[in-house]
């Protein structure tokens, strides 16, 4: 349990503070319009805020839960809702990619969550953090 809470709070800290931390800049610069940017910005809170949730839902055996948060709002259910469409054609190629990637992650994780094996689950996190962090490395918006 102790364990868990620490693995959280270090995933947490490393989504959070990437994004936040101003890199020698290499970053690329994603000119996007600004209600576009206003959009895509809140999409971002609202990916940070769910992993958040899914993570109090594994600590607390709900694999069930950690899966529906994963799939509507991280995964290929939550397109849609996050305009996409309008999104991707403004992006980069290997930031449509990366952006790609988490939503599979997502839908993945979502899979085996559905399934119950809670240690697996867990150990796919990574996959969906990892596409987070590799796309704050390399671009930026504003
Ligand atoms: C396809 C690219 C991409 C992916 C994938 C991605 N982000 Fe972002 N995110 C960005 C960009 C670009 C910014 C803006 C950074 C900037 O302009 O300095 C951002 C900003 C943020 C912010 C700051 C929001 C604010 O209001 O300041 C948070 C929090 C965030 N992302 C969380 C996440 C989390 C959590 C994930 C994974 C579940 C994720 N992002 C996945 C591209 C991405």
């Amino acid at each position: 349990m102790k364990r868990l809470f620490i693995h959280r709070t270090c995933i947490l800290c490393i989504t959070l503070c990437l994004p936040l931390t101003a890199f020698s800049e290499s970053r690329q610069w994603v000119q996007l319009p600004e209600m576009m940017q206003q959009h895509m910005m809140a999409n971002m809170r609202d990916h940070l805020r769910a992993l958040d949730e899914i993570l109090h839902h594994l600590a607390s055996g709900e694999g069930d839960k950690a899966a529906e948060v994963a799939e509507q709002r991280l995964g290929m259910s939550s397109l849609e809702s996050h305009g996409a469409s309008h999104m991707a054609p403004l992006m980069p190629e290997g930031m449509r990619q990366t952006g790609t990637r988490m939503h599979r992650a997502a839908s993945q994780f979502a899979r085996i969550a559905e399934e119950g094996d809670l240690a697996a689950a867990y150990a796919h996190l990574g996959e969906i953090t990892s596409s987070c962090v590799s796309c704050h490395s390399a671009y930026r918006i504003r």
